[in-house]
């Protein structure tokens, strides 16, 4: 019956939802329904619905990583929940974990104009949103206020990014507002992982993070932050492979559980786009132009480092062949966003249930069996 809902679902959000949505700007789609979602998410009645979008088969896809136990390996990726508020729907949409923020230290409102620019045909978005951040100190108290309950078998990342703003310019003021930050949801109980985020592109002072000794200079400083919880680090995705793999190297001589490849695609040019991107539009891009270079970074970051690092894959997920790639190329975990946007709020559940089809088809007994099985 589940499965019946899911499918209807998916052909009202393809041919009903999704059009209608579609005729206004992404912006004001996306402030109204995260409003909405916080307000109405509250009432437990109202997630009854959307617990029927939802897959559960702990025996095929439970696992517990570096302590903390996934029901289900596929996530929200960082930016559909910048201020932690809709935990509860993300959750029973069938999510089995979550990355919220990038939250920054300092509050901050986003760049001005448009923030999103829809791409449909190449199921893409072109996202120049500055990280917007109600700041540490607020959206801490938000995830403090959740119930234990909430983040029950549903672990909560939090993704951690520079202020963006001019007092956080130089290196040394831009570690000490990631360390803050950091420190802060490290010590908060709801909080399971840590994410670093070094490679926004959209903030003042460009990507500070993603060279080598800048990254090996915050990544001291974290370490001597004694963090408890898994540390990742969200990496670039369009750096030369040499630079790309230094990154790597200064990553596995620190406290870091893992990576997350990764961010949005930034060399607009060399994108393989269905629609016309104007000059004028801002940003980079998310969703199906991600998808082949983030799993072949995965592949190879899995051949190099896959004893050493946990590799979280993001990008371009759309269905459960695209997961399964990213997971049998290294991947422990996938998340995504765009997907969400383009196929509708049953993604997670039909995702969970296909991969359990394919795991069935492939001889696994549990997903954690298919991790990195392309190169074994
Ligand atoms: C609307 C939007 C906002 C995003 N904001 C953030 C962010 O704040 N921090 C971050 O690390 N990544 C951010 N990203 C990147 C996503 O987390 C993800 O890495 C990327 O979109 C590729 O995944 P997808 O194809 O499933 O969307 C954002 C992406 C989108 C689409």
């Amino acid at each position: 019956m589940k499965r019946t809902v899911r499918q209807l679902t998916s052909w009202l959000y393809l041919y009903v939802v999704k059009p209608i949505l579609f005729q206004h700007k992404p912006d004001g789609v996306h402030s109204s329904m995260v409003r909405l979602t916080a307000l109405v998410q509250r009432i437990p009645g109202v997630r009854v619905l959307p617990k029927l979008w939802a897959y559960q088969n702990r025996e095929y896809l439970g696992q517990t990583i570096h302590g903390v136990y996934f029901s289900n390996p596929i996530g929200l990726s960082a930016g559909f929940d910048k201020q932690i508020s809709m935990a509860r729907m993300i959750k029973a949409v069938g999510f089995g974990w979550m990355t919220g923020g990038s939250v920054t230290w300092g509050e901050y409102k986003g760049n001005d104009g448009a923030w999103f620019y829809r791409l449909p045909k190449s199921k893409s978005l072109v996202v120049n949103a500055g990280l917007p951040s109600e700041g540490t100190a607020v959206v801490a108290q938000r995830v403090s206020a959740y119930s234990k309950q909430t983040f029950k078998d549903f672990p909560l990342s939090v993704s951690v990014a520079k202020t963006n703003s001019k007092a956080t310019a130089t290196d040394d003021e831009a570690v000490e507002d990631y360390c803050a930050s950091l420190k802060e949801f490290d010590a908060l109980k709801n909080v399971k992982m840590l994410e670093i985020n070094i490679s926004c592109p959209n903030t003042f002072g460009g990507e500070p993070f993603t060279t080598k000794a800048r990254l090996e200079k915050l990544l001291s400083a974290v370490d001597a932050l004694q963090l408890k919880k898994p540390v990742f680090i969200k990496m670039p995705i369009n750096l030369p492979k040499k630079e790309f793999d230094q990154l790597l190297k200064v990553i596995t001589k620190h406290m870091v559980t893992g990576v997350t490849i990764g961010n949005l695609f930034k060399d607009r040019r060399a994108a393989k786009l269905e629609d016309v991107l104007p000059e004028y539009i801002k940003g980079n891009l998310s969703g199906t132009p991600t998808r082949e270079v983030t799993t072949e970074l995965i592949r190879h970051t899995y051949k190099k480092y896959g004893d050493k690092l946990t590799i979280i894959g993001v990008g371009g997920v759309m269905n459960a062949d695209d997961a399964y790639e990213k997971i049998c190329a290294g991947a422990t975990l996938v998340a995504l966003i765009t997907g969400l946007i383009y196929e509708g709020p049953q993604l997670a559940g039909t995702i969970n249930y296909d991969l359990v089809k394919k795991l069935r088809r492939d001889g696994f007994s549990n997903i954690s069996e298919a991790i990195g099985s392309e190169s074994h």
